[in-house]
């Protein structure tokens, strides 16, 4: 049985593409009917972009979960729900079915409930990439409580940052995590974050790594205790509670262009309804096909086509707790392989990685059971589309390319497999429901085809940013304050001759390194933390495999002048504490001046030019306060 919402041929897309825009509530409404509510709405959508006031499902109640869980068990319990892929390979994997995700999710949520947690609660995950991140999250959604997962990179102090902004008082750990030949100490970085907390009561440890961890009494509590203590009450249902269309279903902190990351708010029935719509519609999802997103679920990409997407259409999704290249560079293909695998959904800098070790690790691997491909995160190069496209599609799988945000909370941009066309590099064409436009700087729409522009949408899609947590004013200014009455996306976009988008990247100070977003003031305020800093900017340039390397410009006045390369190394290792490693710097440059206006701001066009090796283009420095800080610059060009 297929879904009666599926758009199966070209013809069908321009129909429900015209239907949705001509009457946006029919469209959504009819859709929505196919889901479980416990309550139906009174209204489909109210919205204004000036406040913003986005609302779609009033008056409905449901849980999620319901839909990603319960549904499924009359026809479908005995079905993989979840199949899980340790990091390595000599582990034995596991499969969850529905019955028993069901069973695993009530009792957890059996345990979050005995520990004190309520709905509306904001309840903080930091674990790996196991079932048990899955369970955590559903099992707070079944209970009402709002999770916050934070991906396993981020340090401690960006987990206290973002403890503190969502006063979250429960956390959900693991002793450690697998990440190919590493061994992540989570619990410890948890309980570095907690130094100072005041509002934590609670962390919840599961059992992976076997790390010694120090627990302690009355905060810290072992995941399988509390799940033991649940089995002896004779717990196996938790009845779900209904919850209001608009009530908060998760946060999900993000970069944007100032120094602190915003906590972006999606809401119960619009995400569910289109996380599911573009799972089924995007990659074509048929019943029975293994779906395999190699992002982790502390991105939104995990959490909506990993998690709630791929669930609620009661499918089959592979969750991978290791990195492609090990123990070697074959390790996708192995998995394509050993669970004949249909859609495969990565990131380009994960292809353009694995496309450096040749074909080597592709021999001997049956690829055959693939029959779409995705990408998502960043731009794909051309020639990495191509090695997709040849070597693992074998010509024969269509290629989406996937545009979306963490913000948008699903893909707003793409060909639908097989059926719209597909162009190498574009995302090509809007889902049903999507407005975008192009502007330009002062906001006029850019008509026509083959133009260029700032990319924003029209009007609401279900899954649109509800609000930065704590800071409703923060999301109007980020996104609906730049152009009048329209979302701005803060991306750049071409739409060719065929009106099919392009994305050429952020137009704002926000970078995008091997798919992951980081705001330059973010990473500057890192380096400025570091003692002997004077100043930093901090920019992109072009990386062959993480698409863009960021690149700093340093005044240092400290210890071990003198020493660069130890000076660096502290300046990375400051970066990795206040932040993570995923925003180290690749390259640091002391310089004696950054180029400055005469109002003191810092020309960031023309250290972009610098990295970027652009050096005939810099334009006018006579402005500059001190031009002559400009050809020292590109004289210490790294
Ligand atoms: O610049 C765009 C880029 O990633 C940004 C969103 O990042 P994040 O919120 O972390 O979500 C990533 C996963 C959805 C966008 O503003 N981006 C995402 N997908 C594409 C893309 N750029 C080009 N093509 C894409 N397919």
């Amino acid at each position: 049985m297929s879904y009666p919402y599926q758009i199966r041929s070209l013809e069908q897309y321009h129909n429900d593409y015209q239907r949705s825009v001509a009457d946006p509530a029919r469209f959504w409404s009819e859709i929505a009917s196919y889901f479980t509510w416990k309550k139906y709405w009174h209204h489909v959508t109210d919205w204004n972009f000036s406040e913003p006031h986005i609302r779609w499902f009033e008056g409905a109640t449901l849980n999620i979960t319901e839909n990603c869980i319960d549904r499924h068990l009359a026809t479908k319990g005995n079905q993989p729900a979840i199949i899980w892929e340790p990091n390595d390979p000599n582990e034995r994997h596991r499969v969850i079915t529905y019955n028993s995700l069901y069973q695993k999710v009530c009792q957890f949520a059996h345990v979050l409930k005995n520990n004190g947690v309520q709905k509306g609660d904001r309840v903080c995950i930091y674990m790996g990439m196991i079932p048990e991140l899955a369970i955590a999250v559903l099992a707070c959604a079944r209970i009402g409580a709002i999770h916050s997962v934070i991906f396993g990179g981020f340090s401690a102090q960006s987990i206290a940052d973002r403890l503190y902004d969502a006063n979250a008082e429960f956390i959900i750990t693991c002793d450690g995590a697998y990440r190919g030949q590493k061994d992540i100490p989570l619990k410890s970085v948890i309980d570095d974050a907690l130094i100072g907390n005041r509002t934590v009561k609670r962390v919840i440890v599961y059992t992976r790594t076997r790390t010694p961890v120090s627990m302690i009494k009355g905060r810290d509590v072992w995941w399988e205790d509390e799940i033991q203590h649940v089995v002896e009450q004779g717990y196996t249902d938790f009845p779900a509670e209904e919850m209001k269309a608009e009530d908060p279903l998760f946060i999900l902190y993000t970069s944007g262009s100032t120094g602190k990351p915003k906590g972006v708010v999606h809401s119960c029935a619009g995400y569910m309804v289109y996380t599911n719509y573009t799972f089924i519609n995007v990659f074509q999802y048929q019943p029975g096909d293994i779906h395999f997103c190699t992002a982790d679920i502390g991105w939104i990409t995990g959490h909506s086509y990993i998690v709630y997407g791929p669930l609620s259409a009661g499918g089959t999704t592979l969750l991978f707790e290791g990195v492609p290249t090990w123990p070697d560079a074959g390790r996708f293909w192995d998995i394509v392989d050993k669970y004949k695998v249909n859609i495969l959904y990565t990131a380009p800098t994960a292809i353009r990685s694995l496309m450096g070790f040749g074909d080597a690790p592709l021999q001997g691997k049956d690829l055959s059971s693939l029959k779409v491909l995705g990408t998502v995160g960043e731009p794909i190069n051309e020639e990495a589309w191509h090695w997709y496209n040849e070597n693992i599609g074998k010509g024969k799988c269509p290629i989406v390319d996937t545009w979306w945000q963490t913000e948008t909370g699903g893909i707003l941009i793409s060909n639908l497999a097989g059926v719209t066309p597909a162009k190498p590099a574009h995302a090509t064409y809007p889902l049903p429901g999507v407005q975008p436009i192009l502007v330009d700087e002062n906001g006029n729409e850019i008509e026509g085809n083959s133009v260029s522009g700032n990319l924003c949408i029209k009007a609401p899609w279900p899954s649109i940013i509800r609000t930065t947590y704590g800071d409703h004013e923060r999301c109007r200014t980020n996104y609906f304050a730049t152009y009048d009455q329209l979302y701005f996306t803060g991306d750049g976009a071409q739409r060719d001759a065929d009106g099919m988008y392009r994305i050429t990247g952020r137009v704002d100070d926000v970078l995008n390194v091997s798919g992951h977003r980081i705001g330059t003031a973010e990473v500057e305020n890192a380096i400025n933390m570091h003692a002997g800093v004077v100043e930093s900017a901090v920019v992109g340039y072009p990386h062959d495999i993480k698409g863009q390397g960021i690149y700093a410009y340093v005044i240092y006045n400290g210890h071990h002048v003198g020493d660069e390369e130890l000076t660096r190394r502290d300046i990375l290792q400051t970066v990795t504490r206040i932040i993570g490693p995923i925003a180290k710097p690749d390259k640091i440059q002391f310089v004696s001046g950054l180029p400055k206006t005469r109002s003191g701001k810092i020309m960031r066009r023309i250290l972009r030019k610098i990295a970027e090796n652009e050096l005939g283009s810099l334009g006018d420095t006579s402005t500059l306060l001190d031009p002559a800080v400009v050809d020292d610059i590109v004289k210490g060009k790294l």
